[in-house]
């Protein structure tokens, strides 16, 4: 068939059924659209002069990034790892890194910077280390330690001394201290148990590099520095609180943690004067009962004693091969009224388990938010009661994505959550662990993967106030943020509209 012939054919077949079609209808699709736009989390903000021009600048750069050959080198239907190194070229992404974003939710604290900024730490004198069946772990001592090395215990400043490179040398070092790999994804990475040993390795890797009082001090000054980068004003830290030991071998107590972080806090608060502040989340793995108790003991003890810098508490570990909430039951019943909750939740892809059924014992033990809540699109009735109750999810796109819950974003139950306008706040749970941003990352995988081609500047500005809503911060605290929020927003709008190099190219 000729194009012409086929032209005329077709549009007589579409006029014919467009006469059929009653206005009515037109409106009553209208009305549908705009009521789920309504709806959608960010739907009910509405934006200023300034604000809309800089909207109109961001939808302009999302539907270009979206479109054109650039949607392929950034699949989203593939791993994070294939296009971490093209979200940095992004216009959209250099938008959303100068966005204020209010409070980092869900963070986990060893695990938060990247092996870029820890390599420094590894140029401390008295630095040994003990390499080990593909382990590596770290000690600060005047002497060889006497700690346990299946191998043995080097100074690293000798190391490094006597590598070909020092270059050679750190970036071999660096490979112990992230998960992330630029040349792809091995396939190991697709098998969620072969990638959660990845990740406990660097995690205790990590963990032994940031031990050692000293550097632990220059660590959490060093995370609030990478957090106040990009433009997070408060953080609630998740931590395992351990003594931490100095260059003799003595060891502090746990409580000693909490007030490092206070007092390192308060310094970095001297030096950047509107970063708002940090509170922690207690943290016990899901181990025996007694080590919970523990845990939650010391956790109620902290409160009346710092009742500044404790939110709250929760049980961490992978959650599909970890015990259930119910197996400590009787104990976080009692604490229920003590202690807020913020516990990890559905964090899993299989439905009916006891990890899914996390979900039920969250929300009856009053948690505050939901760690993930990854799961609860499963569940109708769950899912209103946290409606109702106003708990916020905490979600983490990239992690699911690098600790393989989910390969392809677009099926990322947040979509349906911000679709359903669900208090979400987004959040990164260990940046560190695959060198991603503290927020920037999951703000534009989340915004450009995940939610709807509508979702715009609004939805940007709703999830950076959810994060100021479900703070653990008291009225005052929270109306402080939303002061400083508020400056940052305005200078933010004003950059974006004013910005050259975000004109048309
Ligand atoms: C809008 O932006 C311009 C600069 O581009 C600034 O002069 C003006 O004060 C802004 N208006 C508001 C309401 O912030
Ligand atoms: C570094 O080289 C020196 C001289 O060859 C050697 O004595 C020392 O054992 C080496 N140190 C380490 C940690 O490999
Ligand atoms: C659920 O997650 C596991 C572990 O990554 C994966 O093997 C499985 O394919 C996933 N199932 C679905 C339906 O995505
Ligand atoms: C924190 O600061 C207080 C007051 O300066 C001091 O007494 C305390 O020893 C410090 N604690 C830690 C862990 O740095
Ligand atoms: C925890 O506190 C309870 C009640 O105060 C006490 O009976 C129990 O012995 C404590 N357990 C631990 C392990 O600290
Ligand atoms: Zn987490």
């Amino acid at each position: 068939m000729d194009t012409a012939v086929f032209c005329v054919t077709l549009c007589l077949l579409i006029n014919a059924n467009t006469a059929d079609v009653p206005t009515k209808y037109y409106q009553e699709r209208s009305a549908l659209l705009a009521e789920e736009i309504h709806t959608a989390v960010g739907g009910k903000v509405s934006l200023n002069e300034n604000e809309t021009i800089a909207n109109n600048i961001l939808m302009k750069w999302k539907e270009k990034e979206l479109s054109n050959s650039n949607a392929q080198r950034i699949n989203f239907a593939k791993h994070y790892f294939t296009y971490k190194k093209d979200i940095e070229k992004s216009k959209v992404y250099k938008i959303i890194r100068k966005m204020p974003k209010g409070g980092l939710l869900h963070v986990h604290s060893t695990l938060l910077l990247n092996e870029d900024v820890l390599i420094q730490f590894t140029y401390e004198d008295y630095l040994y280390a003990c390499f080990a069946n593909n382990d590596l772990s770290f000690y600060y001592a005047t002497k060889t330690p006497d700690q346990p090395c299946a191998t043995k215990w080097e100074l690293v400043s000798e190391l490094r001394n006597n590598a070909s490179s020092t270059e050679a040398f750190d970036t071999q070092l660096k490979q112990y201290l992230t998960i992330y790999n630029d040349k792809g994804v091995d396939c190991d990475y697709q098998d969620m148990n072969a990638v959660w040993q990845r990740f406990s390795k660097v995690g205790k890797t990590m963990g032994s590099l940031i031990s050692y009082r000293p550097i632990r001090e220059r660590y959490c000054y060093e995370t609030l520095k990478q957090f106040y980068n990009d433009n997070i004003m408060y953080a609630e830290i998740r931590i395992s609180l351990y003594g931490v030991y100095e260059l003799d071998g003595s060891k502090h107590t746990k409580e000693y943690m909490v007030e490092l972080y206070k007092n390192t806090t308060a310094k970095f608060i001297e030096d950047h004067p509107d970063f708002v502040g940090v509170k922690l989340i207690v943290t016990q793995s899901k181990s025996r009962f007694e080590s919970v108790l523990a845990a939650l003991n010391m956790t109620r003890r902290l409160k009346v004693e710092m009742p500044d810098m404790i939110a709250g508490f929760d049980l961490v570990g992978q959650e599909n091969t970890g015990k259930p909430l119910t197996e400590y039951l009787p104990i976080l019943y009692e604490a229920k009224d003590e202690i807020n909750y913020y516990f990890h939740a559905g964090e899993t892809n299989l439905s009916g388990t006891a990890v899914d059924e996390n979900l039920v014992d969250a929300i009856l033990l009053g948690s505050k938010r939901i760690g993930h809540g990854y799961a609860l699109t499963k569940h109708p009735s769950l899912m209103s009661a946290v409606m109702k109750k106003d708990i916020a999810l905490e979600v983490n796109v990239i992690s699911n994505v690098v600790l393989s819950l989910v390969h392809d974003v677009r099926n990322h139950p947040l979509a349906s959550y911000l679709a359903m306008g669900a208090p979400v706040v987004l959040s990164s749970d260990d940046p560190g662990a695959w060198s991603a941003e503290p927020l920037s990352h999951d703000f534009f995988v989340a915004f450009m993967g995940v939610a709807s081609k509508h979702a715009d500047l609004r939805m940007l500005k709703q999830l950076a106030l959810n994060s100021i809503t479900y703070s653990a911060l008291d009225d005052e605290g929270k109306a402080r943020l939303l002061k400083v929020f508020n400056e940052r927003w305005d200078r933010f709008v004003r950059d974006v509209i004013t910005d050259v190099s975000l004109l048309e190219s």
